[in-house]
């Protein structure tokens, strides 16, 4: 190709914090001070009265040292009589403000932390000498405040090549001989985001089972406890998040284990709760404890002093309150409006006045999640206090539904997201692996960041587990979203964070796997495929998007088979087993859909396919199982969520198989040992089904044009005999192979044979052909007897041959089975302006990539105005005279996030008007709109636009996107051929 990707790629890497030059090398260099080797462990100086929770970062640095170089750093409180006794290596850690190390070292002059000084969870890394008597060298991470420290050491650990999710996914480390630390001074700035965190949520049955098996249960309910949400904090502090909603279906974080708050503060970990408790009080606690009802209406005294109960009991630790009032549990509550929840706000900003002993309670962190039925309330003008966080939410599919308009950006509590990888309720649950489309999570989390949501970012991640990408990539956008700002960064960042897990080596590959995993299972959730989303009959569809599936496992197996068998467990929790599940569950069913409509055809075959469903449903559980088995027994239930046999919402209580048929392979079908049908059809000859003429022996394919792609016939054994067939057709028409032998049995039951034209000898215009199928044996069982509509005829396929062609001066898509389909990035000609311009999203949406209008924060386009940004697709027609022409434009499932500037785009062909469309209604929060549930299930808007084609020749289409936030997946302008399917036909042709 061209040189451009390496340019982009030096280019990021100048800019991007997560791409900083490094500090920690592995190799000796001039300036490089070594820090630990096989023989050489450093010492870790961290001051007395340094909080704990850097302490204990500093512990989990020493043995992450250890774990590079199998010998474990010490950590050494400082104090005023220490001395150096041995010539190792030091690192300092500490916090400005607190540490009275660090304090002694910026007083001496020896650091200046002017840079970061007051800087929320800013940090700076430098070599220092002789910081301390005794001591020549010291690395000095130096934090502006807790988690700064803790981030800064965390940093020197994820370089030594300790992933987070060391324990999490059981990414094993890297042996080195030597770790040096370069002289270089790096100052981390502030995050993104502010709060940075997620939601353990939908916890049943994976995560709970498991937690089961490992902890013991608590008086109330499963051990929720200390110790299992220490290995969590830990892990939200690696990646950088600092902020947690604890899991609450059957749990109550500060009742179930005291230890619970106090452990979360001591790592550095800002306490809250769900939008559905407020007050840190559980879900549980509401129904537990309080006296009476969940009701402000009737029980207003005790509900008011049960919320007192929860800011006092949180009132030692950081925390995040939940404000305002919902039903019990995830409901609306029947008797809340706008203005008792503005009072309930009043009364619980006077509980924190109170509690916190302070007049002014701004300084107390608060939000307001603005979740279902809030939602509504605030449309219906609830005013919520200046300084309370408004937390908007997603539509539980991750389309932001409103995001703070012009007149919000300035409110002191500023804005947030509440956002969802895994979801429990309509239309359908996702709950089991990983369905995140990386680039939608782009264009939606870089369009909250721009648009100024950023004070808190929370998303529900299940189970934790395996959502560790998505959830990665979530912390990193909320720790430096400028950083991802391109939209080709997401294959960059895919590339370094497979890296950080597997090493270079595997990384490039790894991520152009994880990319294809991304758009192949956020084309629709697993728990909405069945056997007839895709078209067994139309396009290949079925098979194109299985074979995608193979393909994927086959490239993610080759790279586990080479990997040490160390790294194999991990990369088959990251990358390996959601490709082998995704790819298995989409065998059951496109299988099913095959064996549903074989039994119709009555192939023999039918019967294998039948087994093969079978087959891949066990192989189902064997995944399970294997995910189960792995590290003797580890994450034990973790695959425990059903995910096979769906009838509504909710999760089918046990997996079952879709159904399946059989056809009688005993007796000959009575249309004899033979059946045909081709490309394009259900129908079967010879014989009657209902979908052709009654008694015709014939069926037509699909049109056939230069244009277009090569056409299929099935023949295939319904009978209980070897039976051999010839075919012969005009000469144009190219049929392979044609002639063979099909079996009762076995392998050879079915046989594919490709048609083709000779396009040289092909007759001008549109012709008809006809294929006959001859067989040496009767074609039927009742031939030459009385069956009541005579003998059967010999099967035969008609092909409409059209010989187009176009001007070789032409450049564009080419009309072909009165279809033009057009992937939005091959556009023709792009005219942007300074401040509004179209860029490509790689991989997004369900076929190719996005085409979005950036940035983000453009200013709404018209087409009057000529300098607005349009993109122009040239195509060209030989159907003269259409006068409906349809076009369809599938865009990525998006909300209107500005009320007062509804999402909108604008298409036109040649010089007609340009017809404006908003693809989605203008509601209030909640409900949501009525077209909302197809449009997520499908993963996709479309809309559609009528057009004359008054003449056939070159034309052209422009497309003006109106509004940022709106992104085109596809095309499809359809002159009368357009055929069902889930995606829309393959790309035309483009000459
Ligand atoms: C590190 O670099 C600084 C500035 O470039 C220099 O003054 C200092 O001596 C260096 N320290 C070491 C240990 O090389
Ligand atoms: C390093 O520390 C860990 C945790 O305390 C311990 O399990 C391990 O054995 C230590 N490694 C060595 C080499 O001492």
């Amino acid at each position: 190709m061209s040189t451009l990707p390496v340019v982009l790629l030096l280019f990021w890497f100048g800019w991007s914090t997560w791409a900083q030059e490094a500090l920690i090398a592995f190799n000796q260099s001039s300036d490089a001070l070594l820090l630990a080797d096989s023989s050489t462990a450093p010492t870790i100086l961290v001051s007395e009265d340094e909080w704990t929770g850097v302490q204990r970062a500093a512990s989990d640095l020493a043995q992450d040292i250890g774990l590079v170089t199998g010998l474990n750093a010490t950590v050494v409180t400082f104090n005023s009589s220490f001395s150096s006794e041995s010539a190792s290596p030091v690192v300092i850690a500490g916090t400005v403000g607190k540490s009275s190390l660090i304090q002694a070292l910026a007083r001496a002059g020896k650091i200046n932390v002017d840079a970061i000084r007051g800087k929320w969870e800013s940090y700076q890394i430098q070599i220092v000498s002789e910081p301390v008597d005794g001591v020549s060298q010291a690395v000095v991470i130096a934090g502006a405040d807790k988690r700064g420290s803790i981030y800064g050491i965390y940093d020197i650990s994820e370089q030594l090549g300790i992933s987070p999710w060391y324990w999490w996914a059981d990414v094993p480390t890297t042996k080195r001989e030597s770790i040096y630390v370069r002289n270089i001074t790096k100052v981390q700035p502030s995050p993104s985001v502010k709060y940075r965190g997620f939601f353990l949520n939908d916890e049943q049955p994976a995560l709970t089972n498991w937690l089961n098996t490992r902890y013991p249960p608590g008086q109330y309910g499963p051990g929720f406890n200390h110790l299992f949400y220490s290995t969590v904090f830990e892990l939200l502090l690696r990646l950088r998040a600092n902020y947690f909603w604890p899991a609450q279906w059957a749990s109550m974080f500060f009742v179930d284990d005291p230890l619970n708050a106090a452990t979360a503060d001591e790592y550095g970990i800002v306490i809250g709760t769900s939008h559905t408790e407020p007050m840190m009080r559980a879900t549980n606690e509401q129904s537990l404890f309080l006296n009476g009802t969940w009701a402000w209406a009737t029980n207003r005294a005790n509900v008011t002093d049960f919320m007192r109960q929860g800011a006092e009991r949180a009132r030692p630790y950081e925390s995040l309150y939940t404000m305002g009032m919902r039903g019990l549990g995830d409901t609306a509550s029947p008797t809340l409006n706008a203005s008792s929840l503005e009072q309930i706000v009043n009364v619980q900003q006077g509980l924190l006045r109170q509690v916190y002993n302070v007049s002014n309670v701004s300084a107390i962190p608060q939000m307001w999640c603005l979740y279902k039925e809030v939602g509504g309330y605030f449309a219906e003008g609830l005013e919520v206090p200046d300084d309370i966080t408004l937390l908007w939410s997603d539509d539980n599919w991750a389309n932001m539904q409103r995001l703070p308009l012009a007149n919000e950006t300035d409110r002191s509590g500023g804005a947030g997201i509440y956002y969802h990888a895994d979801y429990v309720g309509d239309p359908r649950d996702y709950k089991w692996i990983d369905t995140i489309s990386l680039p939608k999570y782009w264009s939606e989390l870089q369009q909250a960041y721009e648009r100024q949501a950023r004070q808190i970012w929370i998303l529900n991640v299940g189970d934790l587990k395996p959502l560790e990408l998505p959830i990665s990539y979530f912390f990193a956008t909320a720790y430096d979203a400028p950083a991802l700002a391109s939209p080709n960064s997401t294959q960059v960042w895919l590339s370094q964070w497979v890296a950080r897990q597997f090493g270079t080596q595997v990384a490039d590959a790894t991520a152009t796997i994880l990319m294809n995993y991304s758009l192949l299972a956020g084309r629709r959730k697993y728990e909405l495929v069945d056997p007839t989303t895709y078209s067994l009959i139309n396009y290949n569809e079925a098979d194109s998007v299985l074979q995608q599936w193979q393909d994927l496992v086959r490239a993610a197996t080759a790279i586990y088979d080479q990997l040490d068998a160390s790294v194999q467990p991990s990369y088959f929790e990251l990358v390996l087993h959601k490709c082998m599940a995704g790819y298995t569950v989409y065998a059951i069913h496109a299988n099913a859909a095959k064996n549903n409509l074989y039994s119709e055809q009555g192939r023999t075959s039918t019967n294998a396919l039948a087994q093969s469903v079978m087959d891949y449903f066990a192989q189902d559980h064997t995944l399970t199982q294997r995910y189960h088995n792995l590290l003797n027994g580890k994450w034990q239930h973790m695959m425990d969520q059903t995910h096979l046999g769906y009838q509504y919402w909710q999760q089918p209580m046990r997996n079952s198989m879709p159904p399946v048929a059989y056809v009688q392979q005993r007796e000959v079908s009575l249309a004899g040992q033979l059946g045909v049908t081709c490309d394009g059809n259900n129908g079967t000859v010879p014989g009657d089904d209902m979908y052709h003429t009654l008694s015709s022996n014939a069926l037509t394919l699909p049109p056939m044009d230069p244009y277009g792609p090569s056409r299929w016939i099935d023949v295939f054994s319904r009978g209980t005999d070897s039976v051999s067939f010839n075919v012969s057709s005009d000469p144009h028409v190219v049929v392979t192979p044609s002639s063979g032998v099909l079996q009762a049995s076995g392998n050879t039951t079915d046989m594919r044979l490709a048609v083709t034209i000779d396009w040289t000898n092909a007759p001008n215009g549109s012709t008809m052909s006809t294929i006959n199928i001859t067989t040496t044996t009767a074609t039927g069982a009742y031939d030459n007897a009385t069956y009541p509509y005579g003998n059967f005829k010999m099967p035969q396929v008609q092909v409409p041959v059209n010989k187009t062609a176009v001007p070789a001066s032409f450049h564009g898509f080419v009309e072909s089975d009165l279809t033009i389909s057009i992937e939005p990035e091959h556009f023709a000609t792009n005219t942007s302006n300074g401040s509004a311009y179209y860029e490509i999203i790689p991989s997004y949406g369900r076929t190719v990539s996005g085409v979005a209008l950036l940035p983000f924060t453009a200013q709404s386009q018209s087409t009057q105005s000529s300098s607005a940004p349009k993109l122009g697709y040239s195509f060209y027609t030989f159907t003269p005279n259409v006068t409906n022409a349809n076009l369809t434009l599938i865009a990525g499932t998006a909300m209107n996030t500005d009320p007062t500037r509804p999402l909108k785009y604008a298409v036109s062909i040649d010089d007609d008007a340009p017809q404006v469309v908003q693809p989605n209604p203008l509601t209030d929060l909640w409900p949501l709109p009525a077209m909302w549930d197809g449009m997520v299930a499908n993963a996709a808007m479309t809309n559609t636009t009528t057009h004359n084609i008054t003449r056939a020749g070159a034309h052209t289409l422009n497309l003006w996107l109106l509004e940022p936030g709106l992104v085109v997946q596809k095309l499809v302008l359809d002159l009368g051929g357009v055929r069902d399917s889930y995606l829309g036909p393959p790309e035309s042709t483009i000459v």
